[in-house]
């Protein structure tokens, strides 16, 4: 029998990120075949909307069903488990990519070596930085013609704003691309372009090794004596600790789709990622070791069959063992529950589990008990925090197009808003409904959504804002003039706050000039 404290510090609960195309489908796929959690490359094959298609609708649930299966996939990998959470494609559903972020212990975050650091990455870094997550890079596609490695590490120091430390290094790249040295292992890997197979490898005792000069030529070793040399002189040497802090990122170089680099990648992730850490609720820090059962809801899950309104809730273990018809204390309503049907996620099946431990994901059948971000525990008044909401991009007024329905449009919006799918906001002036995206394809699966799952029928009305900002302010006068003074723009959140909505970024400015007491936040987590 094992103890609860070795479950824990034998779990790796992470989520790759990445720019779309740069290669997090491919990676995770990889990984999943090193740890026998699939046999074939091509299993896990896109689970992302074609990038052309905005309202193709059969891949939207083509996508809602593919990444149900694929929400979270666990295996074990020698003495480690590992659960991998995954994330959306598709830039539209950066929200739920934020949620996912919440539940993880550290990320690996994925980047195309002839691109560099892309947008979404760079707000992916924003979000693993707020929460200090640890960061692992992996340069992809060195297969292909690409930058130079060293440029590349400055990029990533500029643009992602942490700090480097690469752990291995490319000998030559594109065509002429040989192979890595692993500086966290010091061994060689020699490139073998095979979809299919690990690499060959090398053994040598240290950099100087004559057998480097025999495996990639005279010339190509010494440049690599010269890289390293210049990376032992440029770079401090790797720190465990600041990587855990979230100051420093390990890097690696690689190429996912020819399996090469990813084996050693995973090696030294097990290592030298954390385990489940404490994790700050409301009222205290909470340790994973502590017996009584806590976690919260991080992501919630439509049914795919619309004719069965149930959702799957994605519950993050966070302190003690989670065991099946157990009663459990769900803090927003205060009632005691039992799931009598818990799933855990094990080599990409679902499957009905007993107990779960910290770091592990359980997705609990419902009908519509849970929202994002509720609590669950053995008895204890906790509240976790730390699922912010951002300030949506995109606005628009949401209109009952079917006056009979109303209340199934009403529930369905509720129902919708509950999942994450987006946020909702009511105009305090004329009462309007506001819904917020972070991209046109939300707002065209909630309009589909509620005819197929509610036979509700909605249409959009064009609204031009810049951004939603939460406002507070320890002046209640200050904070009274200004409503007053915007009641127009005035709007409330789903939890009763005031937020400002901005028409321009102009506007927004001379707000903030003119009202210096009060504070606009720009994500709901303050
Ligand atoms: P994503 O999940 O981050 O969006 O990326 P994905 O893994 O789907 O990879 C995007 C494209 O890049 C895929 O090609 C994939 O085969 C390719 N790719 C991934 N890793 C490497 C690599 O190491 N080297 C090279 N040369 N290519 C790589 P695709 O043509 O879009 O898809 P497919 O038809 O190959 O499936």
């Amino acid at each position: 029998m094992s103890t609860l404290n070795e479950e824990i510090q034998r779990r790796r609960t992470f989520a790759i990120i990445s720019h779309p195309d740069a290669g997090k489908t491919t990676l995770t796929e990889k990984l999943l075949l090193f740890g026998g959690a699939i046999h074939i490359a091509g299993a896990v094959k896109s689970n992302k909307i074609k990038k052309t298609a905005t309202s193709d609708w059969m891949e939207i649930e083509k996508q809602r069903g593919i990444s149900v299966a694929t929400s979270v996939m666990g295996f074990n990998y020698g003495q480690y488990k590992i659960n991998i959470l995954d994330t959306p494609g598709h830039q539209d559903f950066a929200e739920d990519t934020y949620r996912t972020l919440t539940a993880v212990d550290s990320v690996i975050i994925v980047v195309d070596v002839a691109k560099g650091v892309e947008q979404q990455t760079r707000k992916l870094m924003e979000v693993c930085r707020m929460r200090n997550t640890p960061v692992i890079i992996f340069v992809n596609k060195l297969d292909r013609e690409g930058r130079d490695p060293f440029e590349i590490l400055d990029e990533l120091e500029a643009e992602l704003k942490i700090a480097v430390r690469p752990l291995s290094w490319p000998i030559n790249i594109g065509a002429k691309f040989k192979g890595v040295y692993n500086i966290y292992e010091h061994s060689l890997d020699l490139f073998t372009p095979n979809k299919q197979r690990v690499s060959e490898r090398v053994e040598i005792d240290n950099v100087d090794d004559p057998r480097i000069d025999d495996a990639v030529g005279a010339t190509d070793a010494a440049k690599l004596r010269e890289d390293l040399e210049l990376i032992e002189g440029v770079y401090p040497e790797f720190d465990q600790e600041a990587y855990r802090e979230g100051i420093v990122a390990p890097v690696f170089f690689g190429s996912a789709l020819n399996t090469f680099g990813v084996k050693e990648l995973l090696d030294c992730f097990v290592q030298i990622a954390p385990a489940p850490k404490p994790v700050m609720a409301e009222e205290r820090e909470v340790t994973p070791e502590e017996e009584a059962f806590s976690g919260f809801v991080f992501k919630i899950h439509a049914n795919m069959d619309p004719n069965h309104r149930s959702c799957i809730a994605f519950v993050k273990v966070c302190s003690g063992k989670f065991e099946r018809n157990a009663p459990y204390l769900h803090i927003r309503s205060g009632k005691s529950l039992r799931f009598a049907a818990p799933t855990a996620f094990m080599a990409q099946k679902k499957s009905i589990v007993d107990e779960a431990y910290p770091g592990d994901i359980v997705g609990i059948p419902d009908t519509g008990t849970f929202k994002i971000g509720d609590t669950l525990t053995s008895g204890e008044k906790l509240h976790y925090r730390g699922l912010p909401s951002f300030s949506p991009e995109m606005f628009k007024y949401i209109e009952n197009s079917d006056p009979m329905k109303s209340k199934q449009l009403e529930k369905g919006l509720q129902q919708l808003m509950d999942e994450g799918v987006a946020q909702l906001f009511v105009n305090q002036f004329n009462g309007r409904k506001i819904v917020g995206t972070v991209g046109q394809l939300q707002f065209e699966v909630i309009q589909y959504r509620l005819l197929h799952e509610y036979g509700a029928q909605c249409r959009w009305e064009p609204l031009s804002m810049y951004k939603a900002c939460w406002i507070e302010s320890d002046d209640k006068e200050a904070l009274d003039a200004f409503k007053k003074r915007k009641y127009q723009f005035m709007a409330t959140d789903r939890d009763g706050r005031d937020v400002f909505m901005a028409d321009s970024g102009y506007v927004l400015q001379m707000a903030q000039n003119d009202f210096p007491k009060l504070k606009f936040h720009f994500s709901s987590e303050f």
